[in-house]
């Protein structure tokens, strides 16, 4: 089976552990601060804060910008549940906004109509590593006053008109054991704002700037180092990784002739931590996955389900419909991309897809 995702564990991320095994001192400490400081560099901006999840970094990340009862984050439905639940942690309520069909992500054209007096923030989420249109985005937030805040879970390095993604406002960035950066679990929040970043920093480690003495209710939701030791690891892998899915996606897209292939727009720098194909005009998209599956080739569907749909959401945030999400949740089908892939491995998957 060529899996769908697979992540790479070389001699550095064992030997960098073991150095931390060995120090004796396994809680957050000069490997955080290290993989800190790169993140900052990659993302160009003066902060970032490691936490112990993508979910955790939105959540300190819209606590930090004040976010909460009483106020609407305008999202996507099409993303991982945690951009939308982090929303509800706060208090305040997620507003879903339908998706644009050819990138997958938020159409800044629908944002105007969901603006009330209660929106303080717009997250838009990079979905497979794909940045949106950031000019459009900022746009409406300058003339709304809005905090734009980064759902960058699937999108480290990604670039758009050469900014790089977690840049355009607060960001925040999973790195989660099948993510492009990986720690196994573990989170970074990216920021230019000196106040948000001394305020995260606050909120993730139980409001406490001296020992014991605490300014707010805050939460332990620090990395560990034995994390940051492997995330440092594999950032100096990030580059070649990054050219090598570009390289499979290219691949991929010059080759697939059955289904809709991802298109990147000029100005775009993708980092296709997915590859998405849609199976489109009503065809079987289980019958195609089964018939992958059979072949060998592994697929994700990311996510049968939108977040606005889902049962619970529906209490908490009440109906939307929003038909480009739902038709595309049903059409959906994310096939290998990552950089272990052999040439063998993509004419194999262009060879199934093809038979579909
Ligand atoms: C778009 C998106 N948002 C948020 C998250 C949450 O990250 P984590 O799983 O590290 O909590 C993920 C990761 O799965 C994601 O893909």
């Amino acid at each position: 089976m060529i899996p769908v995702s697979k992540p790479y564990i070389g001699e550095e991320e064992k030997t960098y552990v073991m150095e931390v095994l060995a120090s004796g001192m396994l809680a957050q400490g000069p490997r955080v601060a290290k993989l800190e400081e790169r993140f900052a560099q990659l993302c160009g901006v003066k902060h970032a804060i490691a936490t112990t999840s993508g979910t955790t970094a939105l959540h300190v990340a819209l606590l930090a910008h004040g976010i909460g009862p009483g106020d609407e984050v305008i999202t996507t439905p099409f993303t991982f549940i945690a951009s939308a639940n982090s929303i509800l942690f706060t208090g305040a309520k997620p507003v879903f906004v339908d998706i644009a069909e050819e990138t997958f992500n938020i159409d800044p054209a629908l944002i105007e109509a969901a603006i009330t007096p209660r929106t303080k923030a717009i997250m838009p989420v990079h979905l497979y590593g794909y940045v949106c249109d950031m000019d459009a985005l900022q746009a409406i937030a300058d003339k709304y006053n809005l905090v734009i805040l980064e759902d960058a879970c699937q999108a480290v390095g990604a670039t758009y008109q050469g900014k790089v993604a977690g840049s355009f406002g607060t960001g925040a960035f999973s790195l989660y054991a099948t993510k492009n950066v990986m720690s196994g679990e573990g989170g970074m929040i990216t920021t230019n704002d000196d106040a948000v970043a001394e305020q995260c920093r606050l909120i993730r480690n139980h409001g406490m700037k001296r020992r014991y003495y605490h300014e707010m209710v805050g939460y332990n939701f620090r990395m560990s180092d034995l994390h940051a030791a492997i995330g440092l690891a594999q950032m100096d892998r990030l580059e070649r990784f990054t050219q090598a899915r570009r390289g499979n996606a290219q691949y991929l897209n010059a080759n697939l002739k059955t289904v809709v292939t991802p298109k990147v727009k000029d100005g775009y720098g993708h980092v296709w931590h997915q590859y998405t194909i849609r199976v489109d005009g009503g065809r079987d998209r289980d019958a195609a996955v089964k018939q992958l599956d059979d072949a060998g080739v592994g697929t994700g569907i990311f996510y049968p389900v939108p977040a606005h749909q889902q049962e619970y959401m529906v209490e908490e945030a009440g109906e939307f419909h929003l038909p480009v999400a739902e038709k595309l949740a049903k059409e959906v089908i994310s096939l290998p991309v990552h950089p272990q892939l052999t040439q063998a491995d993509l004419e194999t998957i262009v060879a199934e897809v093809n038979k579909l």
